[in-house]
């Protein structure tokens, strides 16, 4: 009897609400379909994500983006093998609208619910997409994550190393709003910075003094306010040219941050010995060519394959949920209803907790 499961991922945990069929069968893996409703345009306005916003917006999408995934993937509910959803880490209030979602569909229909760890939908996708083997070195960099973790089986993450205080992505949204860009920042920053001069202000490189695989990105932005404050005009504006050298400036500060920590992250993993090494990435940061550039040479340096799965699956969606999923449907391994939502739920809990985290403690 050749073997097929079928389960419906949920996603909420920031500020994309999203849903997705994944079908795995003795073939192999098939995403079905993988909606994202996204609420930049409600956020907009406030320079961040807001949690309550968020909260809302996810209570009155969720069933209406499940309704679409379903209908894209031409199943019903009945016809799915379970219910995977984000239990954590993430806004209370976006995980909770999921999880009290998913907990009522799995009531109604009888069907099997399983709580993900959305880190791990993130540390697993590389498998989904490029089929990799483990051991395989994971670098995450997103507007809330930042952490290299050895990913040794499909429930055994290590995390080696991490940031002490803001996430990559949040930096790169900060330092937009310091230099009057849009957000989210990223996109922005990088394109003013495509006709900057790097080296014209001199920011630092926190935390290479340090042998570990930690980062501290908070510094920089302080370092990139005053070098902004030094070359503000009397109305408080900022010249075209200044914006893009002080955004090279910061774009080339973060590469090589990265670069230097992921060259110490690859020597921990490649102490394993593994038979086929990767490092693969994910999280919306990803996406920068000039880090995506600095991390390819270096695996070619190294002689490890650099595995960047598509822009859609590296940033939040819920295929990447239902994939984690379907390693605990395979071994029957499910949760009951009273599943909570978790705001903080580190991957690896021998990893000792961030030093330096800031009031809201590490995002993870
Ligand atoms: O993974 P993601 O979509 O959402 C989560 O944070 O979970 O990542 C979003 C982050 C934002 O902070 C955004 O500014 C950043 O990724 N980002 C980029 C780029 N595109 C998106 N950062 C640098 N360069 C980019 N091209
Ligand atoms: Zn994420």
């Amino acid at each position: 009897m050749p073997m097929t499961r079928t389960i419906l991922g949920i996603e909420s945990s920031c500020d994309d609400t999203a849903a997705a069929v994944v079908r795995q069968n003795d073939e192999g893996t098939v995403i079905l379909s993988s909606v994202v409703f996204g609420q930049t345009t409600l956020h907009a306005a406030f320079g961040g994500v807001v949690p309550e916003i968020a909260a809302r917006a996810h209570a009155e999408k969720v069933d209406h983006c499940i309704e679409q995934a379903l209908l894209q993937a031409n199943i019903r509910l009945q016809d799915c093998d379970a219910i995977a959803v984000t239990a954590g880490p993430g806004l209370i209030g976006g995980v909770l609208s999921g999880v009290m979602c998913a907990k009522g569909l799995a009531a109604a229909t009888g069907l099997p619910l399983i709580g993900v760890n959305h880190l791990a939908g993130h540390a697993l996708t590389p498998r989904l997409t490029d089929d990799v083997a483990f051991p395989y070195l994971m670098l995450l960099v997103s507007g809330g994550h930042c952490q290299f973790l050895i990913a040794h089986s499909d429930d055994r993450f290590e995390r080696i190393g991490g940031t002490i205080d803001d996430a990559p992505g949040e930096a790169f949204d900060k330092t937009a709003r310091l230099l009057g860009l849009p957000q989210p920042g990223g996109p922005a920053v990088e394109l003013a910075a495509a006709s900057g001069d790097e080296k014209r202000f001199k920011l630092p490189r926190p935390l290479l003094d340090r042998t570990d695989c930690d980062m501290s990105f908070s510094g920089l932005k302080t370092a990139l306010l005053r070098a902004r404050d030094s070359v503000m005009g009397p109305n408080q504006t900022l010249k075209a040219g200044d914006q893009a050298d002080l955004a090279a400036g910061f774009q080339a500060a973060m590469t090589d941050v990265l670069a230097a920590k992921t060259a110490r992250a690859l020597d921990i993993y490649l102490a394993l010995a593994p038979a086929e090494p990767v490092l693969a990435v994910a999280g919306g940061v990803a996406a920068n060519m000039p880090i995506r550039n600095a991390l390819t040479n270096l695996c070619a340096t190294a002689g490890v394959r650099f595995v960047a799965p598509p822009l859609a699956l590296c940033t939040d969606n819920a295929a990447m949920i239902a994939f984690a999923g379907l390693h605990r449907l395979a071994r029957g391994d499910y949760d009951d209803l009273g599943l909570s939502a978790r705001p903080r739920w580190p991957l690896d809990t021998k990893a000792p907790g961030m030093l330096g985290s800031g009031k809201k403690g590490a995002k993870a």
